[in-house]
């Protein structure tokens, strides 16, 4: 029988060959698993809590049932506070950061930035979902309490990060910079157990991954790009999480695309929460994320908390055809010469 390594065991065993080898990033790593076994428990009975929550309002005892994703940054933020490892919390469900306390007057040396739940709108038809997270070291002086510049960092300072798949089975997928390995909870024994070593992700896939009912608000450098796809029968595949929808690339190879479009002039997805995150995962095993103005995502300055990006991410080869079709099909800004040829 093949000998069984829990999460837990991974993470001490991996604690030493980390350089910077403290208790602390183990802990919150460790918390961050607590958290998405109590999400996976509420997810996998979400819709027997919408029938308890009509029954709810029925009986005017007032309670509500809470949204999953209110549920999940809820206990997420519990876990963490809870064990005073990280000094601030920030989640794309909180306007702010939230301040945490150290154990023992003892302020912690990391912020940990999640999605405690993305693709919250496919939770209603029985569809997966994930929580993503980023963990970076604290630049403020520890003595004091944490600074909002504690978060604006780039994502090429994260310290860890991973994201928890709730699908078919669910998965925890974690890298701290020394490649990317995955656990899938046993749910017999309650426990992540390692079942994907070092994850690579292939040089090209067969996938393609873009919300393509807003092709005709993409530029057309993207569309060009997206034509080229169908051109070359790539499959499109498009959950709604672009959690699940990177897991699926990681494995399998593909390319995973958010362009601008005239809702979203910036991109819709989130850098902190989401992009940095992700991309830090991809890169990490052998894959690429820029954005559509071909900067990569993890160089970005953050300047706010809830900031968005455009992406394009996945295999590293498909990503740089991407590149190249953009390259060549950026319409150039018009001259001045032009504007008044124009009136
Ligand atoms: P969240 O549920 O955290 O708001 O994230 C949803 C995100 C992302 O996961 C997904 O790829 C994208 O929004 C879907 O957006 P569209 O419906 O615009 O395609
Ligand atoms: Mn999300
Ligand atoms: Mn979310």
């Amino acid at each position: 029988m093949n000998e069984i390594v829990t999460l837990d065991e991974f993470i001490i065993k991996r604690q030493k060959d980390f350089q910077y080898a403290t208790g602390e990033l183990t802990g919150l790593l460790r918390d961050i698993g607590v958290a998405a076994k109590i999400i996976n428990r509420e997810v996998n009975k979400a819709g027997l809590l919408n029938i308890l929550g009509a029954a709810k309002v029925e009986n005017a005892s007032g309670d509500v049932v809470q949204k999953l994703d209110i549920y999940a940054n809820e206990k997420l933020i519990s876990c963490l506070q809870n064990s005073g490892e990280c000094c601030g919390i920030a989640s794309e469900e909180n306007e702010d950061f939230i301040k945490v306390d150290g154990i023992d007057g003892q302020n912690g040396k990391y912020v940990v930035v999640f999605d405690p739940l993305d693709g919250s709108s496919n939770i209603d038809v029985n569809v997966s979902v994930g929580t993503i997270f980023g963990i970076y070291r604290r630049k403020s002086d520890k003595k004091g309490d944490v600074q909002l510049n504690d978060f604006l960092q780039k994502g090429s300072d994260l310290v860890a990060a991973g994201y928890v798949l709730y699908g078919t089975s669910t998965l925890l997928v974690y890298s701290t910079g020394n490649g990317v390995n995955g656990f899938t909870l046993d749910p017999t024994i309650g426990e992540f157990c390692l079942s994907h070593k070092n994850i690579q992700i292939p040089k090209r896939g067969n996938y393609y991954s873009v919300n393509q009912g807003y092709y005709l608000k993409f530029d057309v450098e993207m569309r060009r790009y997206i034509d080229y796809c169908c051109d070359m029968n790539l499959r499109l595949r498009y959950i709604g999480s672009m959690a699940s929808d990177i897991h699926r690339i990681l494995f399998q190879g593909g390319i995973f695309l958010y362009p601008n479009t005239r809702k979203y002039p910036q991109g819709k997805l989130r850098l902190l929460y989401e992009c940095n995150p992700l991309s830090f995962i991809v890169e990490q095993a052998g894959g690429k994320a820029m954005n559509c103005k071909l900067n990569r995502i993890l160089d970005i300055p953050t300047e706010h908390l809830h900031q968005r990006t455009t992406i394009a991410i996945g295999s590293p080869d498909m990503v740089d055809e991407m590149k190249s079709f953009v390259e060549r099909y950026t319409m150039p800004p018009i001259s001045k010469a032009e504007e008044n040829a124009a009136i």
